[in-house]
């Protein structure tokens, strides 16, 4: 404007993008989650919103740019156009449908494959060299889905798979142990959701592994019935959902740490989906959650993880379960 040209003197043309470019697709609860977290925790300022629905993009952009005060220089931009998220660092995907109530994520599968299908190319086309964060249900079929069409190499697909579980059954070990859930070492690993698997063998606070203390522990003879835990988690969203309709703070919050984590390449060791085959006897082509190494190039390490006959048995049956509903994809 010309008041600006009067207060101001140029020197030079302002970058015309920020680094660290984060476009989530699906501006829906879980898309709307990811952006506050990515912002309020300052992992990045530079979000791309897309979604279809035109409309409640522009509205949730000016809501979120009139707390910019309060933030750190946000850029957030977005609308129905592809074209928009344009050198991407990182691509969130959330949108498709979500479960009603009691129906399990892996229904969900052909939709959303369609969706992941109509998406993915025109994402990879506009930000080549984006890691792609999958967050759509059923995760661990989409990220398979999402790695096929997009033709990018394995590290860089990634799904959030039980990065949310790990994180539920710290908080439940938490409260039944009385430590802080970001102290009790638990790991849920295979699918996200109803064929997770607790790693009982290895859960240690302070160096102490709590099988140590209980050998039983998680088993069906554990006098202390640990494993209702896990059953706790299997059942956590489907809760959730009973009560408010979806769920959105708690997967918003992994998917800011799991950003965090790749941004600041820090070689943190995550439950992620990915590419799991020739893994722990897994024979198949699917992805499903191990403990993975991630930094900046996206996924370069999957740990060794020792698990038990028992605890690898229940891994192989997550993995032919997502096998199943994978082969009966039409692509
Ligand atoms: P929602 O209905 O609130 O939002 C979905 C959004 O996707 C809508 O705004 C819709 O307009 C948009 N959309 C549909 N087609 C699109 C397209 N072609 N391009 C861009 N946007 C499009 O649903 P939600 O609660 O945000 O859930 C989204 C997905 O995330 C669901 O599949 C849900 O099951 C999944 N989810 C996964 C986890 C996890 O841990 N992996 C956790 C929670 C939810
Ligand atoms: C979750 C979603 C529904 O919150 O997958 O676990």
């Amino acid at each position: 404007s010309k008041l600006a040209s009067c207060l101001l003197s140029k020197l030079s043309e302002p970058q015309a993008t920020a680094l660290n470019k984060v476009t989530i697709v699906g501006c829906g609860d879980v898309g709307i989650a990811c952006a506050v977290t990515l912002l309020t925790q300052r992992v990045t300022h530079n979000i791309c919103l897309l979604d279809v629905d035109e409309a409640k993009v522009q509205g949730e952009i000016s809501d979120l740019l009139h707390g910019s005060k309060f933030l750190e220089y946000p850029t957030i931009v977005g609308g129905r156009d592809v074209a928009l998220s344009i050198n991407s660092r990182l691509i969130i995907v959330t949108a498709g449908v979500r479960q009603k109530e009691g129906e399990p994520r892996l229904e969900l599968a052909q939709r959303n494959a369609d969706l992941m299908k109509a998406i993915i190319p025109d994402l990879v086309k506009f930000s080549p060299n984006a890691i792609l964060l999958i967050v759509t249900n059923p995760v661990d079929v989409m990220t398979f889905v999402a790695w096929k069409i997009s033709g990018l190499p394995r590290h860089k697909v990634i799904g959030s798979g039980t990065n949310l579980d790990s994180s539920r059954f710290r908080f439940l070990l938490s409260q039944k142990l009385g430590v802080s859930p970001k102290s009790v070492h638990g790991w849920i690993i295979g699918e996200h959701g109803d064929q997770s698997v607790a790693i009982w063998s290895g859960i240690n606070v302070g160096s102490v592994n709590l099988k140590d203390i209980n050998p039983d522990i998680g088993q069906n003879n554990d006098p202390e019935k640990f494993g209702k835990i896990h059953e706790q988690v299997v059942s956590a969203a489907y809760e959730v959902i009973k009560l408010k309709g979806y769920t959105n703070w708690a997967i918003g919050l992994s998917c800011s740490d799991i950003v965090k984590k790749i941004f600041s390449n820090s070689n943190a060791v995550l439950p992620l989906s990915v590419l799991a085959e020739g893994q722990q006897g897994i024979d198949v082509e699917v992805y499903l959650s191990l403990p993975c190494v991630v930094n900046a190039s996206g996924v370069t390490h999957i740990v060794k993880t020792m698990l038990t006959v028992e605890e690898k048995g229940k891994l192989k049956k997550s993995a032919a379960s997502i096998f199943k509903v994978q082969s009966e994809l039409k692509l």
